[in-house]
């Protein structure tokens, strides 16, 4: 099970010197030389299984499906405990928490410190990226958790054949360290769910290094996902003039067979997935909705003078709660097998349930805290069955949708690029940008309500750019110039709209049926793009008539449309000022573009 000699691994030796030096660091009972077989990942998930952190579900029911409770102070990402530690604080900007470096390793050299001891240390290789892409990046992340290297099987491309990349020695890897904070003296017996409730999550970019310290959960965890993927890839992709994306990918077809690509960012829990993986309702006849990634986008411009985007990762980290055969079903399909779920609540017959996944909850569970549940309980304390950042890890190949070219080395053609987040008013259900200076204005703008996917308060309205506010890995002012700067080598930009899913009404009730029937205005999108439909000029941008959307097998009013698209000229003047703040902030680094199409905005208004 494994390489367990290093020899057998790799033959570079920076790497097993390093492998050393950190194994003298944090002292672990013994070294497990990830391979990625199957067989190891069966005997990885058996072993958890043994000491609690898993329960296998009912195969009947489940195939190859397993299931884990994580402790109730490690459930989210930590966005108060995630750090950019570069060399002078003005890199890394307002909108990120930073230490000096210097001290910062010294922190962490206590804190790393004999902390596998008891435990076993793998060394987990991966690719970010088919294996050998143009486009892939390749990390190692040293880690004691077994628990992140079956989850990282399925989000990553990992172990032989990446140490195979390692050893031509044609790219730099990310060093990636890793530890739940949890030694074992001898003799002690482990918990489930072993973690620490001091955590840091610590990016140094200019070293292209990432440390992690006391969470066993997600992005604070799998480390190919927002810490390399995004705060370190940023970092890489502005040196280098590409783009790393909190963006879902997705192909949209039309009855003709043509392709358009789109690319669309969300934050968190905001309906990346949901959108990627979209099944176009009743009235669209020969419409498909192809899935190429629901989370990353690494987006590159290519020799045609466009953009190309490829999904880095190789499985989808999914929010349950809210996902179900009417919702997403290619969704639901991709997680029947071969996947883990995570604060998801049990059901006697050992399968998983959590809100929404059926119209009537079960009459009894085990919920994610490992108590009796029951609708009554359920109703009586408030608490859900299943926690709101429960989440599912499922294989990207298993998407009944998944892009015939979702693996291309080179990515697909992207045409359009979509803003969007959870705003309860003032923010319409569509609309398309002026050019690409305003839309990266639009993106740079963007509002959100917080939700379950990062620890703290939700519901709260934050200016969230590009969806990247928790991931961007230096300075916003910057990344919003490298946006600007991106136009300058493309023969053809994509062209820039936003979006809103959740716009309500006075009683609180979301406006828009959203899921499929968003299908509706993603044609419109792809027909702006291929200058086939007619819009009408607003202060914000163009926006659709009533009847240049398709409403087939869909009773919406035109009333009620209206007060989905409205713009309210008051609500804006107030939404600019929320734009006011950030750029405030931000503005010793802010390109004056950004200035200008404020000021364009307020004339407008
Ligand atoms: P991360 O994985 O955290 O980056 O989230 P995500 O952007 O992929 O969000 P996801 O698609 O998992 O959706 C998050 C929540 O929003 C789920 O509970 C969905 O059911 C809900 N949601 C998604 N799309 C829609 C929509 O069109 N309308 C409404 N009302 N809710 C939606
Ligand atoms: C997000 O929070 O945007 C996620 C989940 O996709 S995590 O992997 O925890 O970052
Ligand atoms: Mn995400």
């Amino acid at each position: 099970m494994g390489i367990f000699a290093p020899s057998v691994a790799t033959t570079n030796k920076h790497l097993i010197r390093w492998v050393d030096k950190m194994a003298d660091l944090c002292q672990p009972a013994r070294i497990h030389w990830v391979d990625g077989s199957q067989a190891e990942y069966d005997y990885l998930c058996a072993e958890l299984v043994k000491s609690g952190t898993f329960s296998r579900l009912n195969q009947e029911l489940w195939p190859g499906c397993f299931y884990a409770r994580s402790a109730p102070n490690d459930v989210a990402r930590v966005e108060g405990r995630t750090f950019i530690c570069s060399l002078s604080k003005d890199s890394a900007g307002p909108t990120n928490n930073w230490q000096d470096p210097f001290e910062m390793r010294r922190t962490l050299k206590g804190l790393f410190q004999d902390c596998m001891r008891g435990r076993t240390m793998y060394v987990l290789p991966f690719s970010m990226g088919p294996v050998g892409s143009p486009m892939s990046q390749i990390g190692v992340q040293l880690t004691d958790s077994a628990y992140v290297v079956v989850n990282m099987r399925i989000m990553a491309r990992i172990g032989a054949p990446v140490f195979a990349e390692i050893d031509k020695d044609l790219k730099r890897v990310v060093p990636c360290m890793h530890t739940v904070g949890a030694p074992l003296a001898p003799g002690q017996k482990d918990v489930p769910w072993p973690c620490n409730d001091v955590k840091y999550i610590v990016h140094f970019p200019e070293t292209r290094e990432i440390w992690s310290y006391g969470s066993g959960y997600g992005g604070n965890a799998l480390l190919g996902k927002k810490c390399f993927a995004l705060r370190i890839a940023s970092n890489i992709a502005r040196d280098e003039g590409w783009m790393a994306e909190h963006m879902l990918v997705l192909g949209v077809e039309s009855p003709t067979h043509e392709k358009t690509y789109v690319a669309a960012a969300f934050p968190s829990a905001c309906g990346k997935t949901n959108l990627a993986m979209m099944i176009p309702p009743k009235g669209f006849v020969g419409w498909k909705v192809w899935t190429v990634g629901d989370d990353i986008a690494w987006i590159k411009p290519g020799a045609d003078g466009q953009l190309h985007a490829i999904n880095p990762e190789a499985g989808f980290f999914g929010v349950a709660p809210g996902t179900s055969a009417k919702t997403n079903p290619n969704a639901m399909a991709t997680l029947a097998r071969n996947s883990i779920f995570t604060n998801v609540a049990l059901t006697p017959e050992g399968g998983v349930w959590w809100e929404g996944m059926t119209d009537e909850p079960p009459a009894e569970l085990i919920d994610w805290q490992g108590e009796r549940w029951t609708p009554e309980i359920g109703a009586k304390t408030g608490k859900p069955a299943a926690h709101p950042n429960g989440r599912f890890t499922a294989p990207a190949s298993q998407c009944p949708t998944i892009d015939r070219d979702w693996e291309k080395p080179e990515g697909v053609p992207i045409s359009a690029i979509i803003f969007g987040g959870r705003r309860a008013s003032t923010m319409p259900l569509v609309y398309q940008a002026f050019n690409w200076s305003s839309g990266v204005y639009v993106g740079a703008t963007m509002g959100s309500e917080t939700t379950a996917a990062a620890a703290g308060e939700t519901g709260k309205v934050r200016r969230d750019p590009m969806a990247m506010l928790p991931f961007c890995g230096y300075h916003m002012g910057d990344y919003f110039r490298h946006w600007l700067r991106m136009q300058r080598n493309l023969a053809a930009t994509p062209r820039i709209f936003h979006v809103n899913w959740f716009r309500k009404d006075e009683n609180g009730k979301f406006l828009w049926p959203g899921y499929a029937e968003n299908m509706r205005v993603l044609k419109w999108i792809v027909d702006r793009v291929h200058g086939r439909a007619l819009a009408r000029e607003t202060p914000i941008g163009w926006t659709p008539h009533f009847e240049d959307i398709n409403w087939k097998g869909l009773t919406f009013p035109q009333a009620a449309f209206d007060k989905l698209q409205e713009v309210d000229r008051t609500a804006w003047r107030k939404e600019v000022m929320g734009h006011e703040e950030l750029f405030l902030a931000l503005h010793d680094h802010l390109p004056p573009e950004m200035i200008y199409e404020r000021e364009l905005l307020i004339c407008r208004l």
